[in-house]
C-alpha cells in the first residue's frame, strides 16, 4: 500500500515535471514572438491597406519618382506582412502564417516587377488564403533579402514620401504637455504600428554599420524594447507609462541617427 502511494506520488511529481518542461519549452520558442497572436490580424490589416494605397499611388503616379516612392511604400508593408507572419509559426496557426509569408513576399515581387493588377488581386486574397501544406515553418531571412536600411526605415517618413507617417506620429505624441498619450490617441491603429516599429527594429539589428555594431546593436534593441513597453502600456490603457515608453523609442531613434545617419 505504501509503496503504490510512493509510486503515484513518484509518478505525479514526474508527470507535474514533465508539464513543466513543456511550459519551458513552449516559453523558449515562443520567446522571441513580438506580436500576441490576438493583435496579428489588425497589423496584417492596416498594413494590407498600405500596401493598397501604395499600389494605387503607383499606377496613378506620373512622376518616376513618384512611382519609385509609391511602389516602396507597398513593397514594405508587404515585407511587414511577411514579418508579421512569421513572428510565430510555432503556434497552432504556423502553417497558415507560414503560407501568408509566402504570399506576401510574392505581393513584393510583384510590386518590384510592376504588376500591379495581379499585385491588388493578390492583396486582396491575402487573409483568407487556403493553407499551403508546403510553405515551410522557418523564418526567412528579410533584411536585405527584401529591404535595405533606407527602406525599412522609409516607413517612419511622411505617406507622400513613401513612408506610414510613423516619425511624426511619434513626435506630436511626444509634445503632449500633460505627458500622457491621452485615452483618445489609445486604440489598434496605434497598438499596430508600435509592434510595427519592434518588427522593424528586427530589420534594423540585422543591420551591420562599416563601423560601431555594438552601439548599433544596442539603439536597434532599445527601440525594440520600447516599442515592446508602449505596446504593453497601451494595452493596459495607462496613457502616463506609454507615454514615458514614447520617450524611451524615441531617444533610441535620435542616439542612433545622431552616430549613424
Ligand atoms: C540603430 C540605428 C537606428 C535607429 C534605432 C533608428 N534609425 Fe532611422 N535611420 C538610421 C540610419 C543609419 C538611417 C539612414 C539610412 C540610409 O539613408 O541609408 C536612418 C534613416 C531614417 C529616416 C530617413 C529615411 C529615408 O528614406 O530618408 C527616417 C525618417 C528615420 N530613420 C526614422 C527613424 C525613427 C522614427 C526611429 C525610431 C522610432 C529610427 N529612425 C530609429 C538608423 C537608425
Amino acid at each position: 500500500m505504501l509503496k503504490s502511494v510512493c509510486s503515484r506520488a513518484v509518478r505525479a511529481a514526474a508527470l507535474v515535471f514533465a508539464l513543466g518542461l513543456v511550459a519551458l519549452g513552449q516559453a523558449q520558442e515562443g520567446k522571441d514572438v513580438v506580436i500576441p497572436d490576438g493583435d496579428y490580424a489588425k497589423l496584417v490589416e492596416a498594413q494590407l491597406k498600405v500596401v493598397q494605397e501604395g499600389l494605387k499611388g503607383a499606377k496613378e503616379a506620373t512622376e518616376k519618382d513618384q512611382v519609385k516612392k509609391m511602389k516602396t511604400k507597398a513593397r514594405c508593408a508587404a515585407v511587414m506582412i511577411a514579418a508579421a507572419a512569421q513572428d510565430n509559426l510555432a503556434g497552432k496557426d504556423g502553417q497558415q502564417r507560414a503560407t501568408v509569408r509566402d504570399a506576401a513576399l510574392n505581393l513584393a515581387a510583384l510590386v518590384k516587377g510592376e504588376k500591379y493588377d495581379e499585385a491588388v488581386k493578390l492583396a486582396g486574397d491575402l487573409k483568407d488564403l487556403k493553407e499551403d501544406s508546403k510553405a515551410k515553418k522557418e523564418k526567412v531571412k528579410l533584411y536585405e533579402a527584401h529591404l535595405d536600411l533606407q527602406e525599412v526605415m522609409s516607413q517612419f517618413k511622411q505617406p507622400k514620401a513613401g513612408g506610414q507617417g510613423i516619425e511624426k506620429l511619434l513626435l506630436s505624441l511626444a509634445t503632449d504637455k500633460k505627458k500622457v498619450v491621452p485615452p483618445a490617441a489609445i486604440n489598434d491603429a496605434l497598438l499596430s504600428t508600435t509592434y510595427q516599429i519592434a518588427l522593424l527594429s528586427d530589420l534594423t539589428h540585422d543591420h551591420v554599420p562599416a563601423k560601431d555594431k555594438k552601439d548599433w546593436d544596442i539603439w536597434s534593441v532599445d527601440m525594440k524594447k520600447g516599442a515592446l513597453e508602449m505596446a504593453s502600456q497601451l494595452k493596459a490603457k495607462d496613457g502616463k507609462a506609454a507615454f514615458a515608453a514614447l520617450n524611451k523609442l524615441n531617444t533610441s531613434c535620435s542616439a542612433c541617427h545622431e552616430r549613424f545617419k
